[in-house]
């Protein structure tokens, strides 16, 4: 008997496993229910009086020596244990992938459309000067039409402001570069709104400006009826409306028609089937005179449209501040787009 549990005591300072798992089997085979060592100390009444002293060291120091062991492996596997149980065979599951913002689907499918005809990019600061934004386009200091534009100044130095809209990006362009201009400029501006599903105090515009030598009012009509041909599909009407910008003479609002099949459609349209979605015009020739361009000898049109709005109309979207809350369940509905 006694010989029998040296040899296990070689057994247990012989062990030493690769695995957590080889430590566990070692455990239930020592400690375990029906374990060597339950099974040695039931055996212990068996044994001659003369050996139980020295039987009884021997298993209680086996006894001892095996928990040492469970003890000093114990911690040991975690990594490679997790590697051992790891299918690396198993195909691997896709991560969360983020998605694009309806602003920028918007934005990037209005750029590939005006790319087609030959637009290119342009893009200025958000913190413009009271030159870009509002004078150069025809809206001099105290100029009544500012109040169009409710708008955030700088406190420190109030001849800087962020800007009210993308058409200070067309005075840039003009002053550094002469016709022919073709130019798309898409970017954020900013407003004194207050905030409801309908307003924000940022939003996002894309302005378009085309001059060069006899360019008519025609030719503006017709770029913007392929605009929204291609954006709203084949069949889709337009409208222009005489209205008035500062900077454009004469000047235009343009509607597509969305029809009255749904009642959101009624809603948004109210009741009338013709949504409102840019403002255009012909460039005001004091307005190039500003930009260093010879008003007699070039003409031209700019147009200006909001991000957001085109966005509610394709997606179906009612409330504004969706847009800008960055809620994942939103936003994962564009995904796939
Ligand atoms: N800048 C105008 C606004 O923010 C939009 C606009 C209207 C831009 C007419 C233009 C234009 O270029 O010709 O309300």
């Amino acid at each position: 008997m006694l010989e029998n549990v040296n040899f296990l005591l070689k057994d247990v300072n012989d062990f030493s496993p690769k695995s957590k798992k080889d430590v566990e089997v070692f455990r239930l085979k020592y400690l375990g229910k029906k374990g060597v060592l339950n099974s040695l100390f039931s055996s212990f009444k068996e044994i001659p009086n003369s050996e139980k002293k020295e039987f009884g060291k021997a298993i209680n120091m086996l006894k001892q020596k095996v928990q040492d062991k469970i003890h000093q492996f114990k911690d040991c596997f975690n990594i490679t244990d997790s590697i051992e149980e790891v299918d690396r065979t198993r195909p691997v599951g896709l991560s969360q992938l983020g998605s694009r913002s309806p602003i920028s689907l918007i934005k990037n499918e209005i750029v590939t459309i005006f790319s087609k005809i030959g637009f290119t990019l342009s893009e200025g600061p958000e913190i413009e000067d009271d030159w870009h934004n509002f004078s150069a386009l025809n809206l001099p200091k105290e100029h009544p039409a500012r109040d169009m534009q409710d708008t955030f100044f700088v406190q420190t130095d109030p001849d800087f402001l962020l800007r009210t809209h993308t058409s200070s990006v067309q005075v840039r362009y003009m002053n550094d570069s002469s016709p022919p201009i073709r130019i798309l400029s898409p970017g954020r501006v900013y407003r004194n709104e207050s905030i409801s599903a309908r307003a924000h105090c940022i939003f996002h515009q894309i302005e378009g400006l085309f001059i060069n030598q006899s360019v008519s009012f025609a030719d503006l009509k017709q770029t913007l009826l392929y605009f929204a041909k291609e954006l709203f599909g084949e069949k889709t009407k337009i409208r222009l409306r005489p209205s008035y910008f500062p900077f454009t003479e004469p000047s235009a609002e343009v509607d597509v028609y969305l029809g009255l099949k749904s009642e959101s459609d009624h809603k948004i349209t109210k009741g009338t089937g013709w949504l409102e979605i840019m403002g255009c015009g012909m460039v005001d020739p004091a307005v190039l005179e500003n930009c260093n361009i010879d008003s007699k000898k070039y003409s031209g049109y700019a147009f200006g449209l909001g991000i957001e709005r085109i966005a509610m109309i394709k997606y179906g979207v009612s409330d504004l501040r969706l847009f800008f809350e960055n809620d994942i369940r939103f936003l994962k509905q564009f995904s796939s787009l």
